[in-house]
């Protein structure tokens, strides 16, 4: 790839390419998502990524988990709706109780745990959903062996791994992934017709044409479980919201890296920052951009 098909992603990118919320928008307008994940031993990770979803703008949000974690969740998320999804031992497993054509959008995988079970439960999703369609932690390792099956979806894949969690796609090791990140991320994207969004101190983004941005906000305030999560809930929320797949990814990744910045030159710090403080610093980001 010529570099000049690398592009450092800038505020002032995101200021340009910001959607616009219409004046006489309604709830319809702004996307209705769903988003799949959570289990016995997480529930506060698919908590976090409807909450994050919700405050950047969603118009209508439907968290399917886990029965246990319902009510554990349901008292700190008044705006979402549920769906129940089949489940076994704790984790999710099935989604055929799921009417999938309701929804513009999907994002999966975050607090789903990693039990073989749910490995239907996210080809499900691949064969329903329609419109974008993010796929984060747990639901990258269950999806590992259809891989094939991302390219056969007509609206956009996106897979957000971190280094780790992409080594392991590839298989190949955590140094190799750091040592060529730009080419392994557009081989894979190219190779499977997926956006891949590379999640680290610098992120990048890569889309399934080959192009590529780094987007650099954030300090090592994000470094700390939960983080990801809340990306997942932006990157959907951009997702339903924008005409540009490309620019969503880049202005989410912005969103969130220039939060965990803003926090920490005020109440916090980067030792104190948590990924719930990052929501709650979601408005004033927004509000620059709007
Ligand atoms: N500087 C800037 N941004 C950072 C930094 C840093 N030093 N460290 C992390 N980030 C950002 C990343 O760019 C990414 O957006 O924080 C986010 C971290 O996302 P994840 O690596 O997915 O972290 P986390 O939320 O902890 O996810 C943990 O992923 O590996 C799975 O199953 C595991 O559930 C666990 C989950
Ligand atoms: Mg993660």
């Amino acid at each position: 790839i010529p570099n000049s098909r690398r592009k450092l992603w800038g505020k002032s990118d995101t200021l340009s390419t910001f959607p616009t919320r219409q004046a006489h928008s309604h709830k319809g307008s702004h996307g209705k998502g769903i988003v799949v994940g959570g289990s016995f031993q997480m529930p506060g990770s698919i908590a976090m990524t409807a909450k994050a979803a919700l405050r950047s703008g969603i118009g209508l949000l439907t968290i399917a988990t886990t029965s246990n974690t319902v009510p554990l969740i349901a008292p700190f998320l008044q705006e979402a709706t549920f769906q129940q999804v089949t489940e076994e031992g704790g984790f999710l497993s099935s989604a055929n109780v799921v009417d999938w054509s309701q929804y513009n959008g999907a994002a999966i995988g975050m607090g789903m745990g990693r039990n073989q079970g749910s490995t239907t439960l996210v080809e499900e999703i691949f064969d329903c959903v329609e419109g974008p369609l993010l796929i984060d932690a747990d639901g990258l390792y269950l999806m590992k062996d259809g891989l094939t099956q991302y390219s056969k979806r007509k609206d956009p894949t996106i897979l957000t791994p971190h280094p780790g969690e992409f080594a392991h796609l590839i298989d190949r090791s955590i140094p190799e992934v750091m040592q060529s990140p730009f080419c392994l991320t557009r081989d894979f994207a190219l190779q499977y017709g997926v956006y891949v969004v590379l999640k680290g101190p610098s992120t990048i983004i890569t889309s399934p044409r080959g192009e590529q941005c780094v987007e650099v906000s954030g300090n090592a305030g994000l470094a700390k479980g939960g983080s990801g999560d809340v990306l997942s809930g932006i990157l959907l929320a951009l997702l339903l919201q924008s005409n540009s797949v490309f620019d969503a990814l880049a202005n989410g990744c912005m969103i969130h890296g220039l939060t965990a910045e803003r926090l920490t030159e005020s109440r916090h710090s980067i030792y104190d920052l948590l990924a719930t403080d990052l929501i709650e610093g979601l408005p004033n980001t927004f509000r620059t951009f709007s």
